[in-house]
Parts: C-alpha cells; structure tokens; sequence
C-alpha cells in the first residue's frame, strides 16, 4: 500500500480505505517535519501548483499554499475576484490558460457542485496531464477538510473503529458534512448527523447515518461532536426563524459540555459563526481541538499533494 487509488482527488466517495490510510501514515510523517525548526522538504521541488479559488477561503488556501511552499513546490495563486473571469472568461479556459504555463496540479475551489470533477475530464487529453485537487466543491465536497477531520480524531482518540461522531447543524449545505459522512463511514466510525428538520436532507439515512433534531441527545450519544455553521451565504429560503432561535434550539455553550460529565472532543470546520452554532466559551474550551484541526490540514494537504505527484 504505496500509492492512492486515483490520480486526482475530487471527493471521499471514491477513496478506498488504503487511500485513507496511506494519507493518514504519510501525513503522520509530515507532521513530524512541521515540527522541526526547519521545516521544509525537497519532495515537491521542480513541481508548480496553482491554487485556483473562484470562492472565498481563509484555511483552505493557506493551508495548501503552506503544505505546497513547505514542500518547495512552485506555486502560483489565482482568485477569479480580479481576474479575467470577470470579462465573462469560461472555467475551462481559465484553466487550460493556467495550464499552458505548464502548471502540474490545480487545487480548486468552486461554488459549483463538479466543477472539479468537469475539470478532470477536460483536461487529460494532453501528454503532461495535471492532478486535480478539489478545494471544496459547493455544496457536494470537501475532501481535504475531511482528511483533516479523521486525522485529528485519530490523533485524539486513535483507531475511528466505532468511534460516535455527531455531525451537528446545516447539514444540507454543508459539503463537509457529505465528505466527513463517507470518510468516517469507510473508517468504521458510527455517525450522526443532527439538526432543524429543514437543513437535513431526506434521504441522509440511506448513507448509514442516524439522524437526530436534539442536539442534547447527539452530545450526549457522541465521542466526538463536529459543528458545522450554517451557511448563510447558501440560503435561498428561510430554514428557521432566526438566528437567535437557531442559536437557542441547536446551539453549543461551555456547559452543555460539561455538564455531560463525559470526555468529549469539539470540533468545527471554521469559519465559526460564534454566539450561533457555539458560544465562545464552548469553542475555546478545553474539549475544543478546533485549531489542532487547522495545524493538522497542512501536514494532511502535504501528504495529499506527495501521493498525487507520486502518480505523474
Ligand atoms: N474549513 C474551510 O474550508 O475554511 P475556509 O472556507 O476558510 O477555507
């Protein structure tokens, strides 16, 4: 078990359970050089990346220009905000132009769900054809943040094998959400998913899940509870009365948690929406491994962009 299945990296769904943990043992191995005083390997050198970002990013971008420079890729950077893109420039011309200055990999970020998995197709003609790396896919998947999820689960309470992870808030638009469910799916791990009736899908359970409306119940059920925001920028319709009923149905706080009288592991993607999905006194607790999971995504993106290139 030395290379991934695949040439690319679109979505959980298609990850064996080898590819998982080969990511996790290669990440292991590069979290181990993030902690040296220097921190920096030749494994990527004479390979270019382009991080290409048609949505807004804060720890997903850095976190792969981070794993690309601490790998000594090249590395370029294209947001489509100032672009030709907005010249009315199609996705697939932006990127085969991206692509003709002999760029290896593109890590993408897009609003639509299959962008990437579009891109993938139309770009492997040629003879040099680029790994694609999906960056967060609307509201479909977000493989890397899911990677990096499972990683600091692993890191926290080991082996995912029946492990209970809840999955807690807008599920409906939440592409990590998906990702997470196949991912700790594939790992053994028990999943829930909770939430108002309107921000979970109605054929979730199909994938194995339980679902739940209580979130009391879901920490109580759980090891591991994973909050997930809601995505505002993603409501067409109104799925709740407000956001203070929101916070006041489905909202975590400091003692929730502790009155639970258990050990159990606080998770969140980021951006946090802080006094909706968590209080702050919740977030910044003790059971909170929230930044552990950002310092994870660039030892997990690392090992991400050392297995695809390994399979040029
Ligand atoms: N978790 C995550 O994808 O955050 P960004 O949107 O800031 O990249």
């Amino acid at each position: 078990m030395t290379a991934l299945s695949t040439r690319h990296l679109l979505g959980i769904k298609d990850l064996t359970e080898n590819d998982l943990q080969l990511v996790f043992q290669t990440a292991d191995e590069f979290k181990e050089v993030l902690n040296r005083p220097i921190k920096r390997v030749p494994s990527l050198r004479d390979v270019t990346i382009a991080n290409v970002f048609f949505e807004n990013s804060t720890r997903t971008r850095l976190s792969f220009e981070l794993a690309e420079k601490r790998l000594s890729a090249d590395v370029v950077n294209f947001s489509s905000s100032g672009s030709s893109v907005k010249k009315g420039e199609t996705l697939l011309d932006t990127v085969n132009n991206i692509l003709a200055m002999k760029v290896d990999m593109i890590v993408m970020r897009h609003a639509s769900p299959g962008a990437p998995h579009f891109l993938a197709s139309r770009i492997n003609a040629g003879p040099h054809p680029a790994n694609v790396i999906n960056a967060g896919d609307g509201t479909h998947e977000h493989p890397t943040q899911a990677l990096l999820d499972a990683f600091s689960i692993r890191e926290k309470l080991g082996d995912l094998v029946g492990k209970k992870i809840a999955i807690i808030g807008d599920i409906l638009h939440s592409r990590v959400a998906l990702s997470n469910i196949f991912c700790l799916k594939k790992l053994g791990a028990d999943v829930m998913v909770c939430g108002p009736s309107t921000l979970i899908p109605r054929y979730i359970a199909d994938l194995g899940v339980l679902v739940s409306h209580d979130v009391r119940e879901a920490l109580r059920w759980c090891d591991v509870a994973n909050v997930l925001r809601i995505q505002l920028e993603r409501l067409q319709v109104k799925y709740f009365p407000s956001l203070r009923e929101y916070a006041l149905y489905f909202g975590i706080n400091r003692q929730m948690l502790d009155e639970l009288n258990k050990e159990i592991v606080l998770m969140h993607p980021g951006p946090i929406n802080r006094g909706v999905e968590l209080t702050s006194d919740a977030a910044d607790s003790r059971h909170s491994i929230i930044l552990n999971q950002v310092e994870n995504g660039v030892a997990v993106r690392m090992a991400v962009l050392y297995l695809l290139a390994a399979q040029n």
